[in-house]
């Protein structure tokens, strides 16, 4: 795993000898968000060794770097996600290999179905803290001690002091923004409204089918992670209605405006961070 991983780090500084220290990664329905950065250069998913091809509609599977203000930021439109049917580690496989290749922080964001009844569609959540209910891991198979730990801690995934600037920047911008428990399911069907009613009993506010495995693998590495999710629908149960993808990439849609505004105030406050 460590010499494929060598190769896609390797393709990566081929491509951006200097590779950004921020990464933003794009949910389902919000790959146009950021889409404003001066581009320097666009990386296809496909053409990084060892990663298959990126098969979910909303997803196109590339990683444009470029500068946002006075940042240089490389953006993921798009990402692999266990229900493709590939391992957590091949899912992980192109956020360590940008963490190997120089990146510090990434700021996951996916959609998510909402626990909560009172959380409209297409509001924003930050997210404290995640239960991973996938049945895998990441860092399963030999440890990497490259990398990290076998036993890594996990007690602060998400960092708050970043937590902490998405708070003032959203105050700042008068963006409503939640903060809540992240709960990681496989998919590909939705949940149940039992599985649903099981959730909120253990403490989830959002459930989606991505961002912990990497939030995972990349603690794992040292690497500052936090993570955002756009309420796209009630979760089943939670509203009188039934789910759909077009419905999540619609909703996603609609909180663009709000999350470009709040994802550039962010990287603009990173200077807060990285000197
Ligand atoms: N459940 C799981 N994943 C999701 C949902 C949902 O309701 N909405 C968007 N991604």
């Amino acid at each position: 795993m460590l010499s494929k991983l060598s190769e896609a780090r390797d393709f990566l500084l081929s491509h951006c000898p200097d590779f950004p220290k921020i990464v933003v990664v794009m949910g389902s329905g919000m790959g146009s968000v950021l889409s404003g950065i001066a581009v320097e250069k666009e990386i296809l998913f496909k053409d990084i060794p060892h990663v298959p091809p990126v098969s979910v509609e909303g997803h196109t599977g590339k990683i444009r770097v470029g500068m946002l203000g006075k940042h240089r930021v490389a953006v993921c439109q798009g990402r692999l996600h266990f229900y493709e049917g590939l391992s957590l580690s091949t899912v992980v496989l192109p956020f360590r290999a940008m963490a190997m290749a120089g990146a510090e922080t990434f700021i996951l964001t996916n959609a998510a179905g909402g626990i909560h009844p009172d959380w409209p569609p297409s509001s924003l959540m930050l997210i404290r803290d995640h239960l991973c209910l996938m049945g895998s891991n990441p860092l399963i198979g030999p440890n990497l001690a490259e990398l990290g730990p076998r036993f890594p801690d996990m007690t602060e995934v998400y960092s708050e002091p970043l937590r902490s600037i998405f708070r003032s920047a959203a105050k700042r911008l008068a963006i409503p923004l939640y903060e809540g428990v992240y709960v990681a399911i496989h998919g590909p069907s939705y949940e149940t409204p039992a599985e649903i009613r099981m959730y909120r009993l253990l403490g989830g506010d959002a459930v989606g089918m991505s961002t912990a495995p990497e939030a995972i693998a990349l603690r794992h590495m040292g690497k500052r992670v936090v993570g955002i999710s756009c309420i796209t629908n009630l979760a089943a149960g939670v509203g009188s209605g039934t789910l759909n993808h077009s419905e999540v990439l619609d909703s996603a849609e609609q909180a663009h405006g709000r999350l470009n505004a709040l994802l550039t105030e962010v990287i603009g406050r990173m200077g807060e961070l990285h000197g």
